[in-house]
């Protein structure tokens, strides 16, 4: 059932249309600055994520592995993360800590990759023996646990029972040695959530928000329902919500991020990096490792543009820059009491 799953994510996921919500940057404008004064070949997009150094804040967010054939796929992938220099997360390795005959499907992403960032990824409600043979199968530098209650129920065979989640990852962060990450999986996340999963030990939350990959949806399908729920706290508002409670450093953005602009917007909101999982696998499948590479690596220069039309040499520098909120972030925001 598991394994058919994988395969039925991706082929569902890649046929999927526009999402019924909005990830919300197109309510923010950010400040043109017609004097930059700086040189294009100075303007630097790396970033140290996981005490490693990337060329740009970017994360291959988290999609597949667990069947022989999807051993392809991890391993393109990671080729065009190690090419580029960016980070990448595999899928929940679930199927693989059952079935060792499935494991090189993950550790294909290590021997891609070797001295890059990788990040293992299991649910949250995982114990403690499994998230460390996890990070043990891919050395990875960290450990993503994903929440995505509104596909569990949306799915005929998934889990109904969500209590003790929050103490398990309380558990997971203070016995594990390796920072976790705790991921929403494109349903985003409120301040609550974040203070929640922040004083819980999280050393980064990534807000999945909604506008990007549809899980109600996918599993609807699965099941031959044609239901469309927009459910879910939009990606900028999930952001600004986090950035509400918490200091910029320890938030990823990720959920219906496809182009520059909104990467950029999203780190001077204040996220520390940005997370693609979908849009990347469409790259790929339709196209090839190279197609991928060639994306990932103009969505690089695209960002260095933008940081220069802003005067920000450096990535950090994003954050000072101003940005105008208006249409339905500025209500939520409004409502919500976040300034
Ligand atoms: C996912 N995603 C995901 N997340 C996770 O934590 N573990 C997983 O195994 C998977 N599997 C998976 C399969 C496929 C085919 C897709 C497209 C996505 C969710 C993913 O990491 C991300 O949170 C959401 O897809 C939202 O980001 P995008 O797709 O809108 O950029």
């Amino acid at each position: 059932m598991r394994l058919n799953r994988k395969l039925e994510h991706i082929e569902l996921s890649l046929r999927q249309k526009e999402s019924a919500v909005s990830t919300g940057f197109d309510d923010i404008t950010l400040v043109h600055n017609s004097l930059p004064q700086l040189n294009l070949a100075d303007v630097d997009t790396s970033c140290t994520f996981l005490g490693k150094v990337l060329q740009g804040p970017l994360l291959i967010n988290a999609m597949t592995g667990g069947h022989p054939e999807l051993e392809s796929i991890n391993f393109s992938l990671a080729k065009a993360a190690y090419t580029v220099g960016v980070a990448m997360a595999v899928g929940s390795q679930r199927a693989a800590l059952e079935d060792h005959a499935v494991r090189s499907s993950f550790t294909v992403v290590r021997d891609a990759n070797p001295d890059g960032v990788i990040l293992a990824n299991l649910g949250a409600d995982c114990t403690l023996n499994e998230a460390r043979e996890a990070i043990k199968m891919i050395k990875a530098d960290s450990l993503q646990l994903h929440l995505n209650v509104p596909q569990e129920l949306a799915m005929a065979e998934g889990d109904r029972d969500f209590r003790g989640i929050l103490q398990n990852i309380e558990l997971l962060t203070k016995q594990l040695t390796t920072p976790v990450v705790v991921k929403e999986v494109g349903f985003g996340m409120s301040r609550e959530t974040i203070s929640r999963l922040r004083a819980a030990g999280a050393a980064y939350i990534d807000v999945g928000g909604a506008g990007g990959t549809d899980f109600i949806a996918i599993e609807n399908n699965r099941s031959g329902r044609q239901t469309r729920w927009a459910w879910g706290i939009p990606t900028a508002i999930s952001l600004l919500e986090g950035l509400a409670v918490e200091s910029p450093g320890h938030l990823i953005a990720s959920g219906g991020i496809v182009h520059a602009l909104d990467c950029v917007k999203a780190l001077c909101l204040g996220c520390s990096m940005v997370g693609m999982a979908r849009p990347l696998l469409k790259i790929l499948i339709d196209g090839s490792t190279e197609e991928l590479t060639a994306y990932l690596q103009n969505l690089i220069a695209d960002i260095r543009r933008i940081m220069l039309m802003l005067g920000a040499r450096r990535i950090a520098d994003l954050t000072s820059v101003p940005a105008v909120i208006g249409g339905t972030t500025y209500h939520w925001l409004a409502r919500r009491g976040i300034e």
